[in-house]
């Protein structure tokens, strides 16, 4: 799937992050990439994380998923919604929707959400945190958008979504297939299906908070610290009024954290790891044995292809010339030579050409051996 007519350094330059940007007839051949049938199945299924969203007389009633099967035949022909969460995770066909926004790095992308909606049927106005590219995939959707929002803005009271009390559109269209709405962070937006058969395609950006930065940093810089590492004051002076907590107490005291927090190599390893850890890390993708390095060289010289785990979460760090840091699925593998060319070129692609060459290096080969090992590399299926 690729762009038509995309400017991607007017778009970064002018809306991304900004203000919200209408593409008409977005791609090249638009050609919808999920049925109705397939995505509710999904819906159906345990491990996967969706949501059925009805207008009922008082308001819109959440139901959680599983979703049973028995549930949509009880659904009227108008105003429900289904939306299931990572749906890139699954179908290949959706995964590819993310290639073309690899402008964006790998690390600030989130998911594709997939919805189904009934005539009528929506979410309600609401704003969300992240970036968001909203592809109509199939039938016809009014998106409304209006003003940013932030923490003070009102809400209605509701236990399962966060609508807004009091929207107001600036702008509105209905969005056919193909078409797509990019609605950045803070903005208020509400879509309502137009007719049958309305599928929306949410590609979805993040961007950690600073309190999260904070919190799970320092969750994990305590978990290695020592409780006999203390404030020390040898060679106290007395002081007049001993109510004072003295400047130089203070001083010492804060340098105590900001010494650790500055240490900008520690923070780099810790955020490729807490940011590559999987949306969903219950599920385990591992394969059933593990394999040798020797063996995964077979594989690949008889022709076998490996592909990334759509779920897994791949970037790098260049530490060196010739040495990366790679972070897949919360861990870290040191790369230096060979290996470190590989690692990037797993990252850049998410359907790596590994042939005999790449992993002629025991580094190399072990790399790809590991990540596979790990449930981050899959052998393409023929
Ligand atoms: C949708 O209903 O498909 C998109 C929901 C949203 O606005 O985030
Ligand atoms: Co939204």
């Amino acid at each position: 799937m690729q762009f038509n007519n995309f400017d991607i350094d007017a778009f970064l330059q002018d809306h991304w992050q900004q203000k919200p940007k209408l593409f008409r007839n977005a791609w090249s051949d638009w050609q919808n990439p999920v049925s109705p049938d397939e995505l509710a199945g999904l819906a159906c299924e345990e491990h996967v994380e969706s949501r059925l969203v009805a207008q009922t007389a008082e308001n819109l009633a959440v139901e959680n998923g599983p979703i049973p099967e028995t549930r949509f035949g009880d659904l009227g022909r108008e105003n429900w919604t289904l939306l299931v969460q990572a749906v890139d995770h699954y179908i290949p066909e959706v995964a590819a929707l993310i290639e073309p926004f690899r402008f964006i790095p790998n690390w600030r992308i989130d998911d594709v959400m997939v919805s189904f909606a009934s005539d009528g049927g929506g979410v309600g106005a609401h704003y969300d945190q992240y970036d968001v590219f909203l592809v109509q995939g199939s039938g016809k959707r009014r998106w409304q958008v209006g003003e940013m929002c932030n923490e003070s803005t009102e809400l209605l009271e509701h236990d399962d979504l966060r609508l807004l009390a009091n929207f107001e559109a600036s702008e509105e269209w209905v969005l056919e297939p193909g078409d797509m709405l990019y609605v950045p962070p803070g903005i208020s937006h509400n879509g309502v299906a137009v007719g049958d058969d309305c599928m929306t395609y949410s590609i979805g950006f993040r961007a950690p908070s600073k309190s999260d930065l904070i919190g799970y940093w320092a969750d994990d810089l305590l978990a290695e610290m020592n409780d006999d590492d203390r404030y020390r004051d040898a060679g106290l002076k007395p002081q007049t009024n001993p109510g004072e907590m003295s400047g130089k107490a203070i001083d010492r005291l804060h340098a105590m954290i900001t010494e650790k927090m500055a240490d900008r190599e520690a923070f780099a390893n810790w955020f490729g790891k807490y940011n590559s850890t999987p949306k969903y890390p219950d599920v385990d993708w591992r394969p059933e044995e593990e394999m040798m390095a020797t063996d995964m060289r077979a594989l690949i010289e008889s022709g076998h292809k490996l592909m990334r785990n759509p779920a897994s979460r791949f970037s790098y760090i260049k530490q060196a010339p010739d040495s990366v840091s790679l972070f897949a699925d919360g861990k870290q593998l040191e790369c230096t030579g060979d290996a470190a060319n590989l690692a990037q070129k797993i990252c850049a692609q998410g359907h790596p050409q590994i042939g005999k060459a790449a992993i002629a290096s025991d580094n190399a080969a072990a790399l790809v051996t590991a990540l596979y090992n790990q449930g981050s590399l899959f052998f393409e299926s023929a």
